[in-house]
């Protein structure tokens, strides 16, 4: 069992990576999931709990349904389970699912215990870590949410057998994110394919928890974890949460956000094509039919990142393994670049 130790003064937690064995539980607990991952693996993770009481609550599958009112259906199962705040909620699915669980985990009853158990492979290299919480709404992704850690995340790869490979290759987009951002050697190793799912989310998980540990609210550093999230989130909303994977439109992004690097002279040709076929290796999509430049251009204003009408953008700095967080571009650069798109 590998342990990964996040350093949050009283937040601090671990993310344990390895065969689960068994969870106890003082208290009641309940699993928010859906009704795929419950008929795959529930009975598996039921028989680890340990707990007085275990219920199950689930929500329905696809992104299209993070949103309040299923927070709200969460919240609802919760209190006709009578959960006090002594109880945990565990999270066992997706990202979709850590993002729903975590959120009402934080609100009820003004936050109870939370427990991360992922079983996709975006999950375990970066939704289920670093305590981002929150639901889309019409005005765009993640635009209410919270933060808030769990106690314990659990990643065991044997859920990821029953994962389809276009939730594989969403994965893998957001452990190109890491490398492209953070790790030269690593993101080689990625395009090579020459790593174990263990050896890839044991390193995600790393990069990741020394950015939270250094950053957990996103003041600054943390927002590199956003490379290629300004455009895919506009993406996700004009395909209704439906069209892309979110690992999909993550991977469009970032070949939007190097062609943006490429235009301000931050990443070469070169590099840019790198990152475009070690995407490409995994059969993550890098293209897209922009259709008003315009429309797609308005909608940065929703990303969290930007302020006073000023757009934060995550580009590489110079070369595969750098970053930059770059504001004060002009708009008809940006407008330049997205045309390349339409
Ligand atoms: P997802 O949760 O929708 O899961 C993808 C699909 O895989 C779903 O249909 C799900 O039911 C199915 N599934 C889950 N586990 C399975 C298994 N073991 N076998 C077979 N099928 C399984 O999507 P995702 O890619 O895991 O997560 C995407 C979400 O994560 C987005 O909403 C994104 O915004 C969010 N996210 C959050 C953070 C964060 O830090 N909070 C980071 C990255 C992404
Ligand atoms: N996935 C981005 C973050 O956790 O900050």
């Amino acid at each position: 069992m590998k342990e990964i130790k996040l350093d949050l003064g009283n937040s601090s937690y671990s993310v344990f990576i390895g065969s689960l064995g068994e969870l106890n539980f003082a208290g009641k607990v309940a699993v928010v999931t859906n009704p795929k991952v419950a008929g795959l693996h529930f009975k598996t993770l039921l028989s680890k709990i340990k707990a007085p009481e275990v219920y199950a609550i689930s929500v329905p599958d696809g992104e299209e349904y993070k949103n309040l009112s299923n927070v709200e259906s969460i919240l609802e199962q919760c209190f006709i389970s009578r959960l006090d705040r002594k109880s945990t909620i565990i999270s066992f699915g997706g990202g979709v699912i850590s993002d729903m669980a975590g959120f009402a985990a934080s609100i009820y009853e003004r936050g109870i215990g939370y427990v991360g158990v992922p079983t996709t492979l975006l999950a375990a290299v970066d939704a289920s870590v670093g305590g981002k919480t929150g639901v889309n709404n019409k005005f765009g992704k993640n635009l209410i949410g919270s933060f808030y850690q769990p106690s314990a995340v659990y990643i065991d790869t044997s859920f990821l057998a029953t994962l389809d490979s276009r939730e594989i290759a969403a994965g893998m987009a957001e452990a190109i994110k890491m490398a492209v951002m953070f790790d030269e050697g690593f993101f080689n190793e990625l395009a090579k394919k020459s790593l174990s799912y263990d050896e890839i989310i044991a390193k995600c998980v790393s990069l990741k928890a020394d950015v939270v540990s250094q950053d957990e609210k996103e003041a600054g550093l943390r927002a590199v974890l956003n490379y290629g999230h300004t455009f895919a989130h506009v993406i996700e909303c004009e395909g209704g949460y439906s069209t892309h994977l979110h690992g999909e439109a993550v991977a469009i992004g970032m070949v939007m956000a190097n062609t943006l690097a490429c235009e301000l002279g931050l990443l070469s040709a070169d590099e840019a094509q790198k990152i475009k076929n070690a995407l490409e290796a995994y059969n993550l999509p890098t293209s897209y039919k922009i259709k008003d430049t315009n429309a797609f251009y308005e909608a940065f204003f929703h990303d969290k990142k930007s302020m006073d009408g000023n757009i934060k953008f995550i580009l590489t700095n110079g070369k595969i393994g750098s970053h930059i967080i770059k504001g004060d571009i002009s708009k008809d650069i940006v407008i330049k670049v997205l045309s390349k798109f339409c």
